[in-house]
């Protein structure tokens, strides 16, 4: 995905996603982050696409790492987190080799990787991975994933929200809206109508078969359609067993 989008609409983004979803989306995150808490509370999250890092902001893990390849994201992530009191710790902190943000606010830190699902490396592994309409952006989703899966501990949790491909009238419908209606009303109310037409056509709608293949080596805990049959939450366990990767 060209992130370029997400550059132009990073200082808008959250104002223009609550207006074009009717709130519809917090609400989508609202029910993820309910079910996700109720298998683990704490611990290490690494969050993915994190966009402006409004998942890792309503999980509040005591670590959390959040991957996001769009540099004017992670300048309205430093920024959001500088707001509820986080502090930087240095510019610039290099741990083998990875350079990242870190902020800290007492015994929490949050440490911010600029890249992608793809390339990404991390210097430990996560008790959970949250990929809140995330992997329809990757640009590659079984590398994305099997990356992914390298930093996540046996026994942890990769939750996901996702849009996904459904022949149900309701979902073509909101498909039909976000192509078309989308547009112009963000561009009315944040003047992003091109960067919102070039969104719509960017992303593709991945099928519930092909994110669930990837997923062989974990167990299902919950799978199910949220509100509005286009958007799909799975949590997962990972088992014992060591890689992932995409089978039929
Ligand atoms: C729809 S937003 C994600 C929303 C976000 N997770 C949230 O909780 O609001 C998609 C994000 O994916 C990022 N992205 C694009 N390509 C990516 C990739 N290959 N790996 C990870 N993130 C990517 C974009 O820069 C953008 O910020």
């Amino acid at each position: 995905m060209d992130v370029k989008i997400y550059d132009k609409l990073a200082k808008k983004y959250d104002l223009a996603t609550k207006i074009v979803s009717f709130g519809i989306e917090e609400l989508w995150r609202w029910m993820f982050k309910r079910e996700l808490k109720k298998h683990i509370k704490n611990g290490v999250l690494i969050d993915v696409a994190s966009a402006t890092g409004e998942m890792a902001r309503a999980m509040d893990f005591d670590k959390m790492y959040l991957i996001e390849p769009s540099s004017e994201m992670v300048k309205v992530i430093v920024e959001k987190f500088e707001s509820l009191g986080y502090k930087k710790e240095n510019f610039e902190v290099i741990f083998e080799e990875i350079p990242a943000i870190k902020l800290k606010k007492s015994k929490k830190e949050v440490i911010i990787i600029q890249d992608t699902a793809e390339n990404v490396k991390l210097p430990e592994k996560a008790d959970l991975i949250t990929a809140f309409m995330a992997l329809r952006n990757f640009d590659d989703l079984e590398k994305g994933i099997k990356n992914l899966d390298k930093y996540l501990k046996p026994g942890g949790y990769f939750g996901i929200v996702e849009m996904v491909k459904s022949e149900s009238i309701i979902a073509k419908l909101i498909l039909w809206y976000m192509d078309n209606v989308v547009p112009l009303i963000a561009g009315l109310l944040v003047g992003m109508k091109e960067e919102y037409k070039l969104l719509g056509k960017s992303i593709t709608a991945l099928k519930e078969e092909d994110i669930l293949k990837c997923f062989k080596n974990y167990s299902i805990i919950k799978k199910k359609k949220l509100i509005f049959p286009i958007a799909t939450m799975i949590i997962t366990r990972k088992n014992e067993r060591k890689n992932t990767e995409c089978k039929d």
